[in-house]
């Protein structure tokens, strides 16, 4: 089965566009269309490569180096290997084995923070490869530096995948970490919401407030309209919030003050936690929810 398949819209510039969560679809966990990717020189990424796997059910590929990294060559206090290769912009250490990746449409690729950047390495196997129409997931390991903008830099090398946003592990990161970060992406959330009986597709964010909206669920919110912009109808009960200064656009679904449902059709400025986004075309949102009331059910 094709995993992330509709997620963002493959770019085809040279410089690729990163989707967040928000624009991916969810896939289905143990299918063996996933392929973590990874190099580590002193097995701290392996670590977290190995505990993705796990989780995925999926293959995993070591991209080992054809000259192994000794000790020395990665002692980054002195003028070492990796100092020189990561200083050179030519650099691409050969990769010792090779992978089939047709079969795969979703790539974990994990790697180590050197110097603030991906190992040239990483740049050798971007480049060996076509990765056209396939979601690349990156992860790195660090001392502390963050994940920065090493994956923008990779993508250059494959403008024509998915990248979705990169994220910094440490070292000592655990096998749940990984695994709640990769089921954002790889798990669905199912939670539906209808407004007067007609389901309507949303995406979700993958935030707490979402996990405890889905928590209380089944809700029928009396939703009126206010402001000719938006349906609004309460919770009946506050649940967590992390509220920040946004303008909404038309389909988000918002909580306000942390207790009351917001569905917009229009665009407000104000402090909300975002819960999701409603899937539709403006004219739809208007005819569904411009209206003195509607019954939103989360279900
Ligand atoms: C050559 C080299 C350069 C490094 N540069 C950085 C750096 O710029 N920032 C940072 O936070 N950590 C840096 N580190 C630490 C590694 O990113 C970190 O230990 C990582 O988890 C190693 O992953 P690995 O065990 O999979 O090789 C560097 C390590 C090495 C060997």
């Amino acid at each position: 089965m094709l995993l992330l398949a509709s997620c963002g819209a493959s770019s085809s510039s040279a410089i690729p566009s990163f989707s967040s969560r928000a624009d991916a679809s969810p896939v289905d966990p143990g299918d063996s269309s996933t392929l973590v990717a990874y190099f580590s020189a002193t097995k701290n990424t392996k670590k977290l490569a190995e505990y993705a796997q796990e989780h995925l059910g999926s293959d995993i590929f070591e991209i080992v180096p054809k000259e192994a990294y000794t000790e020395e060559d990665i002692n980054y206090r002195t003028d070492c290997r990796a100092k020189r290769e990561q200083d050179d912009s030519s650099a691409r250490p050969e990769i010792a084995y090779t992978v089939d990746l047709k079969q795969y449409d979703t790539i974990v690729l994990g790697y180590p923070i050197w110097f603030g950047d991906a190992p040239k390495i990483l740049y050798t196997f971007m480049e060996s490869y076509d990765f056209s129409g396939k979601t690349i997931l990156p992860f790195c390991t660090s001392g502390s530096s963050p994940v920065g903008s090493s994956a923008e830099n990779l993508a250059k090398s494959a403008p024509n995948a998915t990248w979705l946003d990169g994220k910094r592990f440490g070292s000592n990161a655990t096998k749940e970490e990984v695994g709640n970060w990769l089921d954002q992406y790889f798990k669905e959330n199912t939670m539906k919401l209808k407004v007067n009986e007609r389901e309507v597709p949303v995406t979700w964010e993958n935030n707490a407030s979402v996990e405890a909206l889905s928590g209380i669920k089944p809700l029928n919110i009396e939703a009126e309209r206010y402001g000719g912009f938006e349906q609004v109808g309460p919770l009946g009960q506050s649940i967590i919030s992390n509220d920040v200064q946004i303008t909404t656009s038309p389909g988000d679904i918002v909580l306000y003050a942390s207790n009351q449902i917001v569905a917009f059709f229009g665009s407000n400025t104000w402090r909300y936690t975002k819960l999701g986004h409603i899937d539709l075309s403006q004219s739809e949102l208007r005819d569904l929810l411009d209206k003195p009331s509607v019954t939103l059910s989360i279900l």
